[in-house]
Formats: C-alpha cells, sequence, structure tokens
C-alpha cells in the first residue's frame, strides 16, 4: 500500500533484524492490563509508546543533568546543554537537514505551524495573497493559517480531495497563482491515511514561488523523511508521534528562510543584546527559542530517534505496511463496514464507519475489550463533512502491532457489532 516505505534519510541501516517480540519488550506499557485485557493499542496516530531508553534517558537526564541550559558556566549546565545540542544533531541527522541550525525545538507540530505561520505570514503576505491548504488537513493545518489570513486580509484557499481521500492535483495546481504565497500540507492525513505527494506538490508550489510546510506529524514515524529530498521549506512535526515524550516538537525550516523571518515570541536565550531602545536577537535557531525549553523532552527525542536507529526501520514499517493490508482486508469482509479512506498510497491508518451504529458505542465496547481506538473527528472536521458523517472508528497503526492483535480486534468488532446492530 505504501510506495515510499523509507527515504534517504533512513536508507537501509541493517541493524539489528526486525523481531517484533523483542520490539514489544521494550515498549513497558504494551504489558499492560486494560479492563482485565492485556492492551491492545491501535490509537498510534494519537499518540505513540515510549520504548524503556526513552523512559530510562529522561530518568537520567532528571538525575544526573538536570540543570539550565545556554546559561550556566557550571558544569551541570554544560552537561545539559551538550544533551539538549546533540539531541538537535539527533534530529538534523534523521529527516536529513543540511544543519543543526534548522532544527528549531518547540512543543508540537501545532506549535510550530504556529510558529510558522505567524513569522513567514510577516515576510511573506499582503492583503489579497493567498495561503493554500487542502481538504484533509488536521485542524493546526487550517485554524493557524486561517488567523493570519484574517490578520493581513489574506485568502484561505482549499484544495478538494476525492472519495478516496487523495488530493486532486490537477485541482491543487489549478489554485496555484501569482498570488499564492503559502502552501500547507499534510504529508499523511491523519484521519484517512493518505500518503500526499508531497514533492511533486512542493515542486509545483516553488515553480509559482509560494513558500511550503509540510506538516509531519502524521509522517515523521510512518515513511523516512528527508527534507532535502522533499525541498520543503518547512517541515513540522511531534516527538510524542514518533515514541518520545509529549510537549516536544521540531520545526525544521531553510536556513535562509529562517533568518529572513522575524521571531515569534521573545524571551531569554532568544536575544544577543538587549536595550530599550532596541534588542538584537540571536542567531537561528535560537531566535525562535525563547525562553527555557522542554529540555528533558528534547534529550527523550532524541534517544527515540537513536533508538528507531538500532532496529531496521525499513523492516519496521514494512510490518506496519503488511498490518495495513491485513486490518484493511479484514474489516472490508465485514458486512456494513465502509472504509474511509482508500487512497492508492497510504500508511497505517484504518478508518471506518458501520451501518447505523455510533463510531463512539463501538469505541467504547472495544476498550471494554482492552483494545485502545479514536473514535469521531480526529480533529478533521472538514474531512468528515466530505464524506457526509459525523466521525470514524479509527484504528492506527505502529511498528509493535502484531498480526495476532489485529485478529483480536476484527473479533470483538464483530462481537460489539451484534451487540449494537
Ligand atoms: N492528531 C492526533 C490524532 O490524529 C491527536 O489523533
Amino acid at each position: 500500500m505504501r510506495s515510499t516505505i523509507v527515504g534517504k534519510a533512513q536508507a537501509p541501516q541493517l541493524k539489528l533484524p526486525f523481531d517484533v517480540d523483542k520490539i514489544r519488550n521494550e515498549f513497558p506499557i504494551l504489558g499492560e492490563t486494560v479492563n482485565g485485557h492485556r492492551l491492545v493499542y491501535l490509537d498510534n496516530a494519537a499518540t505513540t509508546h515510549k520504548p524503556q531508553v526513552v523512559i530510562d534517558t529522561i530518568s537520567r537526564y532528571y538525575e544526573a543533568q538536570n540543570s539550565n541550559i545556554h546559561r550556566g558556566v557550571h558544569t551541570l549546565s554544560q552537561r545539559g546543554t551538550d544533551a539538549f545540542e546533540n539531541a538537535r544533531q539527533i534530529v538534523q541527522k534523521f529527516i536529513n537537514a543540511p544543519t543543526p541550525s534548522e532544527i528549531i525545538f518547540t512543543r508540537g507540530t501545532t506549535d510550530s505551524i504556529n510558529l510558522a505561520s505567524q513569522c513567514l505570514a510577516q515576510l511573506v503576505l499582503n492583503a489579497g495573497d493567498e495561503i493554500l491548504v487542502s481538504e484533509s488537513e488536521h485542524h493546526s493545518n487550517i485554524v493557524p493559517w486561517q488567523m493570519v489570513a484574517a490578520q493581513y486580509g489574506a485568502n484561505l484557499i482549499v484544495a478538494p480531495i476525492d472519495d478516496t481521500g487523495e488530493i486532486v492535483i490537477e485541482e491543487f495546481e489549478k489554485r496555484l497563482n501569482a498570488k499564492t504565497k503559502i502552501v500547507s500540507i499534510g504529508h499523511i492525513s491523519n484521519a484517512l491515511g493518505t500518503i500526499n505527494p508531497v514533492r511533486e506538490m512542493t515542486r509545483r508550489a516553488h515553480a509559482i514561488g509560494a513558500k511550503v510546510l509540510i506538516d509531519g506529524a502524521q509522517s515523521i514515524a510512518h515513511i523516512g523523511v528527508d527534507v532535502q529530498d522533499l525541498e520543503c521549506d518547512l517541515y513540522a512535526f511531534s516527538g510524542h508521534k514518533v515514541f518520545a515524550p509529549t510537549g516536544i516538537g521540531v520545526l525544521y525550516g531553510k536556513r535562509e528562510l529562517l533568518e529572513a523571518m522575524p521571531p515569534y515570541q521573545g524571551g531569554g536565550d532568544m536575544i544577543k543584546e538587549v536595550r530599550f531602545e532596541h534588542t538584537e536577537y540571536n542567531d537561528v535557531p535560537y531566535k525562535f527559542e525563547a525562553g527555557t525549553p522542554h529540555i528533558a523532552g528534547a534529550i527523550g527525542l532524541g534517544a527515540a530517534l537513536e533508538y528507531l536507529s538500532t532496529i531496521d526501520f525499513r523492516a519496521a514499517l514494512a510490518h506496519e505496511d503488511e498490518l495495513l493490508n491485513y486490518v484493511s482486508e479484514r474489516l472490508n469482509d465485514i458486512d456494513g463496514v465502509r472504509m474511509i479512506g482508500t487512497a492508492r498510497d497510504k500508511a497505517a491508518v484504518a478508518s471506518f464507519v458501520i451501518d447505523k451504529i455510533h463510531p463512539q458505542d463501538v469505541g467504547l465496547l472495544l476498550d471494554s475489550q482492552g483494545i485502545a481506538v479514536r473514535t469521531g473527528h480526529h480533529c478533521a472536521m472538514p474531512v468528515m463533512q466530505h464524506f457526509g458523517i459525523p466521525g470514524t472508528v479509527r484504528a492506527s497503526l505502529s511498528i509493535y502491532n502484531t498480526r495476532h492483535e489485529i485478529d483480536y480486534f476484527i473479533d470483538a468488532l464483530l462481537k460489539a457489532k451484534s451487540m449494537l446492530a
């Protein structure tokens, strides 16, 4: 189902052979019992679990390194600073950014897009200009752009999706014109699983001079991300979707663009010199990192990405893809189930509705069997409007899920269906 499993950034790092049982043992929460059943966690698009190495790294930080960074001359502060800056380099390598200075630590994808929208708008947006998004965006890639559009008198333009959940590329292209200053597109739809052809879309947007942001919230853990290959101007993702803590995220930006963009928030660490008459801002990326950051979070993110480099990530994603095919086939075989999102190129997400049954009722009955899925609009109301539904049941996969879990999920779903019908 997935035509691009791993891009250049993760090109075969054949380390340990992929062994799902071994991987599962590294995630302590997977041994939890929920409502008397072994947890079956199929809500990975909402957040992923953390391997022991990430949990240990965060504990160690608080046990032996905790200090504020970039400020102290004392040894502990130096340890914290080194660990934080090392994490930046790990992120740089993971997404193949040219330099660590192009990696801004944020609170998550939402924070990254808010930062990008406010700063980019100041640089490129004027009244009458256009910002182009797609109909399949998460709210966090819609609302920040609506806000800057209102601030600058610009217009938010929407490229439609078709009934498989793919962006209609001809319609996307038709909407690109001299007024389009910003294009912001999700790499993978969180509600549908569609992998969008962002490289090609970036190329087309650049041809008319627009800046391109890619919302990588769902792609970072499910596809090889290589920002140089994508050629995007900005790329946003969250740590917690890729086995790292919540509250930490990244905005990658091309250095020249970051240097030109004004800062978003003022405060400590983002300055070189402050006078009441004038403040000189710090260099990138610090110009965009006002205040004490989530130091432990950044270090945890570094540990999560390093963890992925110790496993055969390509094989892990192939395993995940096989599970997606399997769960999709099993769901398709159930009478009354309608898959929402049937794009040719998909990753990790099986969204569906069941005839005459409310998604939330299904979710609650699955939970009583220890199965975690998400139900509702998945912060993508326009997608639900497109399909004329209030929401879906969404099973979203990760590298640690198994075929056995899918069988258990399907059995529980059949049971729930017969109880609710
Ligand atoms: N954006 C997250 C999801 O899709 C929360 O569930």
